[in-house]
């Protein structure tokens, strides 16, 4: 039997650099993406999937992140003197359960791997799911939903992975792959940002994990990756062999908020699929041809 999957970490500590200078004063995780900040997204996605705890791993100028998810007193007290029950349930479907978000601060960014490693008393003996803000997918069942299920398939670690164009395995932690029934992919290596030349393959890991807490002992000893960063794809490497791990092509469609292309594509994309806005929408894009 698994142990169930409950907690998830969401690291936001990033500088946010390629979104300069928006994100200046503030968190590239507070960008909406229409009118729901990116880390909302993250965590409804993470409550689809069952998790009930959740570790937000934060910085400096990332308070806003946690007021998010706070109630706002007086908000909500002016909006509802104001007769806006519609406004009102937005704001309540936001809060989590009191006491199931904390934060934990990573003080200097070394790295996603250290920004995990932050987050180690949490994570315990559990196993845990990381889920990347700015990695944002349009999907049927949410990524996550679909992770937990390949955990509770598989018995051990499952990240979700996606077809990348060769020249970009730069760009990302590519998988070297073993048996693979076109779904589900035995992980049998893991490198980050390999050249195309000596990448082993263009299957590229996206940010959505399963984890089992033994990656946590593997990034304690701080080794340096790509760009002189803790990686976690290098830690995750050393779980291959020891644990179950596995590939996942998710059903969906991923946008890379982090950058402004995959941005302005989301806003796009999403509002495609908003009744109030898709009319709208389609109209003023012809444009644009
Ligand atoms: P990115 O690679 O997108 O880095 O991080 P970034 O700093 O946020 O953005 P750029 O590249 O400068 O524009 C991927 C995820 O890992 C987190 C980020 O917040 C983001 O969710 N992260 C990264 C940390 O929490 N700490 C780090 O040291 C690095």
């Amino acid at each position: 039997m698994t142990k169930p999957l409950r907690k998830a970490v969401v690291p936001v500590a990033g500088l946010g650099t390629r979104f300069l200078p928006a994100t200046k004063a503030m968190a590239k995780e507070m960008l909406p993406v229409v009118d729901k900040p990116l880390i909302q997204y993250a965590i409804e996605e993470a409550r689809a999937a069952g998790i009930e705890q959740f570790c937000l791993v934060t910085g400096r100028g990332k308070t806003a992140i946690v007021e998010h998810f706070d109630i706002a007193f007086e908000l909500e007290a002016t909006l509802r003197e104001r007769g806006k029950p519609e406004a009102l349930a937005l704001l309540e479907a936001i809060q989590v359960e009191p006491g199931s978000m904390v934060t934990v601060r990573q003080q200097v960014p070394l790295g996603l791997g250290h920004a995990i490693w932050c987050a180690r008393v949490f994570v315990g003996d559990d196993p845990f799911a990381i889920l990347l803000p700015d990695d944002l997918i349009l999907s049927d069942t949410p990524c996550l939903t679909q992770l937990a299920d390949a955990y509770r398939e598989t018995g051990g670690n499952v990240v979700a992975v996606t077809e990348v164009p060769h020249e970009h395995t730069n760009r990302y932690g590519i998988l070297s792959i073993g048996r693979d029934d076109g779904r589900l992919v035995e992980v049998t290596g893991l490198v980050e940002k390999p050249e195309p030349d000596v990448a082993p393959s263009n299957l590229s890991i996206i940010g959505r994990y399963v984890l089992m807490p033994e990656v946590i002992g593997h990034l304690a000893r701080m080794e340096r990756g790509a760009g002189g960063e803790v990686q976690l794809t290098d830690a995750m490497a050393k779980l291959i062999g020891t644990q179950p791990f596995h590939g996942l092509r998710y059903e969906g469609r991923r946008f890379d908020c982090g950058g402004k292309v995959g941005f302005l594509e989301a806003q796009i994309a999403f509002a495609l699929k908003r009744p109030d806005l898709a009319d709208a929408v389609r109209s003023f894009l012809q444009n644009y041809k």
